[in-house]
């Protein structure tokens, strides 16, 4: 288990983006997470790989970028450009899965695949050793500041258990709903890495929350 955080910048003050993105740089996240929305696949719209490029000029550390988007074959080459370091597709919104990993690893990328919470894990099992992350939704994806789906737990123990069987060494992460709470127990029960926004963002001491989320404090 890696106890890696992501902070989500969709929660951000984008009013001092700067601002945040020193805010993180120094502070004890690993990574930060952009959420790319286009409306068709969620009912929010966000931002682009421009935004994507801005951050990644001022920010220190790897980009973790989730495309909630149809058809994400179409944008590999470029979050590529824009400097991302991880692509995270959704099961639910890629015809050919298969193949968009392999291209999205081609281009030099590290590929999560990211699924719904009503999507089994299993079926994962024919790409399982094929990615660097699995992305478990513990929120129906569109939305910061939502409630943290509980059944994650259990989907957490089926990716571990998919894992171990097929020998894979993709790292589990949660995006969604995460507080100082779910975080200590998700840690403890197998999750690598936790994207968090609302709970680090509101907090009026961003670093501490991270600092207690990476230590598995739960309050
Ligand atoms: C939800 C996004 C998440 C979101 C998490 O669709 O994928 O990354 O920013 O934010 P919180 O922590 O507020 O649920
Ligand atoms: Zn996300």
């Amino acid at each position: 288990m890696k106890k890696i955080i992501a902070p989500s910048l969709l929660s951000s003050n984008l009013a001092f983006l700067y601002r945040e993105i020193e805010m993180i740089n120094h502070s004890e996240a690993d990574w930060v997470h952009v959420d790319i929305m286009d409306s068709s696949f969620v009912d929010n719209i966000s931002f682009g790989s421009l935004f994507a490029k801005f951050v990644k000029k001022y920010i220190h550390k790897p980009m973790d970028v989730h495309l909630m988007i149809f058809q994400p074959e179409r944008y590999v080459e470029q979050f590529k450009n824009s400097g991302a370091d991880h692509l995270h597709i959704h099961y639910e919104a890629c015809m050919h899965l298969h193949q968009t990993i392999f291209a999205i690893k081609g281009s030099g990328l590290k590929v999560g695949v990211a699924i719904n919470p009503h999507t089994s894990v299993f079926l994962l099992k024919d790409i399982i050793n094929d990615i660097d992350f699995v992305l478990l939704m513990s929120v129906n994806p569109g939305f910061g500041g939502q409630r943290f789906l509980s059944h994650t737990y259990q989907k957490l123990e089926e990716t571990k258990d998919l894992i171990l069987k097929h020998n894979s060494s993709a790292l589990i992460e949660v995006d969604g709903g995460i507080n100082l709470e779910n975080a200590s127990l998700l840690f403890k029960n197998g999750a690598d890495i936790l994207v968090s926004g609302t709970t680090i963002f509101s907090d009026e001491n961003p670093q501490r929350i991270i600092q207690k989320m990476k230590l598995g404090y739960s309050t």
